[in-house]
């Protein structure tokens, strides 16, 4: 029987301890505050914007919530980011991913102030963290360091397989994995012998947002699982990148989907908004 990693407990207490450094923090005269645009209406963006802004409510922070029709140009997206950039209330400014296809993702990335880019998504912040002096996390593999750490999981040494090459996922999951020690390596859509490399992994992370794509016969035993995928499956139900129920007796610890690494995301990003609020005190 594998140790269920459960991003809800995990979750919930580092929430706990942001939601008092929030208190803290309104009393010294500074209230975090995020900004989380959403264009368009595809439905599980939606649902994380939606979450996003209840968690920001439910510590204590303030929260702006843009959501932007369809046919919103390039122009009025980056003149909203500009505004946002220059506000004071504002510490954190986020834009959900994927846009719709006629605005330029780059260059809306681009505008969002490095100080402000809770995502870790604007080159310079990513930058930072290839070479490990970061303020900003990289939120989902930050959000996972998190869970293994508290799981008393440590990759000094390990070999973690991570597949997924994505700029919010896999690379940034590979470069905390190699800052953790760990010997790294990515798979992606083109890795020959992709099951015998996973088979090696003492630590697999799955993010390739196929239902069910990490089978029994990829895993070593006693390997720790980690999952990133939110997929439905044929019944419409939800469902992780991992074959849970045929995977999970396998290892010796995993991540349930829900209730896993999603979580943990959000309270990453909340954790980011909380520092970009301390550091404008700063400066
Ligand atoms: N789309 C999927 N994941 C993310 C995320 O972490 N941040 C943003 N901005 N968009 C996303």
């Amino acid at each position: 029987m594998a140790e269920i990693i459960s991003g809800k407990v995990i979750s919930a207490a580092v929430k706990e301890r942001i939601a008092k450094e929030v208190e803290a923090l309104k009393q010294e005269g500074t209230t975090p505050g995020l900004a989380v645009i959403i264009v368009g209406s595809d439905p599980a963006s939606q649902v994380y914007v939606g979450s996003k802004e209840r968690t920001c409510i439910e510590l204590g922070m303030y929260s702006e919530k843009y959501e932007l029709p369809e046919t919103t140009t390039n122009e009025e997206l980056l003149s909203l980011i500009d505004r946002l950039n220059k506000d004071d209330k504002i510490h954190g400014i986020l834009c959900q991913l994927p846009l719709p296809r006629h605005l330029d993702e780059g260059k809306v990335i681009a505008a969002i102030s490095p100080e402000k880019d809770v995502d870790a998504f604007h080159v310079q912040n990513v930058g930072r963290i290839m070479l490990g002096d970061y303020d900003f996390l990289p939120c989902t593999p930050a959000g996972i360091m998190e869970m293994l750490k508290y799981s008393n999981i440590n990759p000094e040494g390990k070999h973690c397989v991570v597949i997924g090459r994505s700029n919010i996922v896999g690379k940034p999951m590979a470069m905390l994995m190699l800052h953790a020690n760990a010997t790294v390596t990515i798979c992606h859509s083109r890795t020959k012998n992709l099951k015998e490399i996973c088979k090696e992994a003492d630590i697999l992370v799955a993010s390739v947002g196929k239902s069910k794509f990490v089978t029994a016969d990829m895993v070593k035993p006693g390997a720790v699982v980690i999952d990133v995928g939110i997929n439905r499956d044929q019944n419409g139900k939800l469902s992780g990148d991992v074959d849970y129920e045929n995977v999970e007796p396998l290892c010796s610890a995993i991540t349930p989907v829900p209730g896993g690494v999603g979580p943990m995301t959000i309270a990453m990003l909340m954790q980011n908004t909380l520092t970009s609020a301390k550091r404008s005190k700063i400066n």
